[in-house]
């Protein structure tokens, strides 16, 4: 019997995907900074280690940390010249910040479709919604499953249009053999608690271009050029010390932590192989390494007889606690893109789309892939005997809900 139904759990200890922070180490190092009271990036040297860190590993030049992956996006929108008027094509298909950071950059988000293998945007679904107004497309790796760089070069290039890579989830991830996050024009990072490296909250922006640089560099520290000389608008967003330490030993804990997600995720994919009447998961072409933030699962819903919501109920009373839904809902039909009424918070009314009169119409695949998805945090905690156990708990509870 189902364990949702009373019956007895597939995991009495439950599956819980928790980041591996801790080590001798980095509790030396934050004792360091806390003894020497040097507590922000400005003084420190943590950030800029970590900085620097980045920018090699990436193969760019300039890489800088902010406060989270929200901001990332913000002012690498904003670097790159995005601002009123202009049209930023994305994902429906993905979290919030991908398209409110251009909101915040007071431009109107686009929708495009996704491509059904890689749940990525569709190059071919992007052109056709680009205008004159387009300035740049945010190119999201979702779940660490890189995005087909080839043709978003050759888009660019097309159309003059810029590339921002969100790689909030795909630290870690290769396309032909180079790291994402380093084809873009800029690139944003996530270091928030789930991410494949973690500094509790955090993020970063990366670019090869010295002008971006400079005004990421500017923006995220209120635009101040010398002490008290403000050249532009700009803002708080800052990472501090104590961060930085965490986010530099994670980056440098980056190659063994994927290593490990690669040796869950191996079994995790051979097991669930057995499943396939229930049960696909977008796999990564041989010319690219995925980064395993998330594993995608689209389920045969139509095989089933209780809805996608109550099979991940019944996966979490199995025990497997690390299973949830990204994303259950097109960016596109969430009441913030849907003008209804606001909250006096400042949107919809007066956001960019509403006063442009944008209608956002369902696009076939992302709404496909919403109401099918399953979705598997993967974390370096978790073990091969944890994928054999999440297996068995699909195959338990979708043979038991088989139409
Ligand atoms: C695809 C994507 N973009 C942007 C973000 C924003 O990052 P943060 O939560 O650090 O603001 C996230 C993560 O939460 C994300 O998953």
């Amino acid at each position: 019997m189902l364990a949702i139904e009373g019956g007895k759990p597939i995991r009495a200890n439950p599956i819980v995907a928790r980041p591996v922070v801790y080590s001798e180490e980095v509790m030396r190092h934050i004792e360091e900074v806390l003894k020497s009271g040097v507590l922000t990036a400005q003084h420190g040297k943590w950030v800029r280690e970590f900085e620097r860190e980045l920018a090699a590993l990436l193969g760019v030049r300039y890489a800088y940390a902010v406060s989270n992956g929200t901001v990332a996006l913000h002012v690498a929108l904003k670097a790159i010249g995005v601002g009123p008027g202009d049209e930023v094509v994305t994902t429906p298909f993905t979290f919030a910040a991908s398209a409110t950071a251009v909101l915040h950059a007071n431009a109107v988000p686009i929708f495009a479709d996704i491509d059904r293998e890689t749940l990525n945007l569709d190059p071919a679904s992007v052109e056709e919604t680009l205008t004159e107004r387009t300035k740049a497309v945010v190119v999201v790796h979702l779940a660490g499953m890189p995005a087909d760089m080839d043709q978003f070069a050759k888009l660019a290039d097309r159309h003059g249009v810029k590339i921002v890579e969100d790689v909030a989830q795909a630290l870690g991830a290769e396309f032909r053999g180079r790291r994402v996050g380093s084809f873009g024009h800029v690139a944003a990072f996530s270091l928030y608690a789930t991410k494949n490296i973690t500094s509790g909250e955090g993020g970063a922006v990366a670019t090869d271009v010295a002008g971006y640089g400079e005004r990421v560099r500017l923006l995220r520290s209120h635009g101040e050029v010398d002490k008290y000389s403000y050249e532009v608008l700009g803002y708080n967003y800052r990472m501090t010390e104590l961060q930085g330490v965490l986010a530099y030993h994670q980056l440098r804990l980056l190659p063994e932590m994927q290593k490990r997600r690669e040796t869950y995720v191996k079994t995790l994919l051979e097991e669930l192989e057995k499943l396939d009447d229930f049960l696909t998961v977008p796999k990564p072409k041989p010319h690219v390494r995925h980064s395993w933030h998330l594993v995608q699962i689209l389920l045969s819903i139509e095989k089933l007889r209780k809805p996608r919501n109550y099979v991940v109920e019944a996966l979490r009373a199995e025990g497997i606690h690390n299973v949830f839904v990204a994303y259950p809902t097109p960016l596109y039909k969430t009441p913030l893109f849907q003008r209804r009424e606001g909250h006096g918070l400042g949107c919809p009314w007066s956001c960019p789309y509403y006063k442009r009169g944008v209608e956002y119409k369902p696009l076939p695949n992302a709404e496909w892939a919403s109401e099918r998805v399953v979705t598997l945090l993967v974390m370096p905690n978790l073990t091969e005997q944890d994928a054999v156990d999440t297996a068995a708990a699909f195959g338990k509870v979708l043979n038991a809900l088989k139409r």
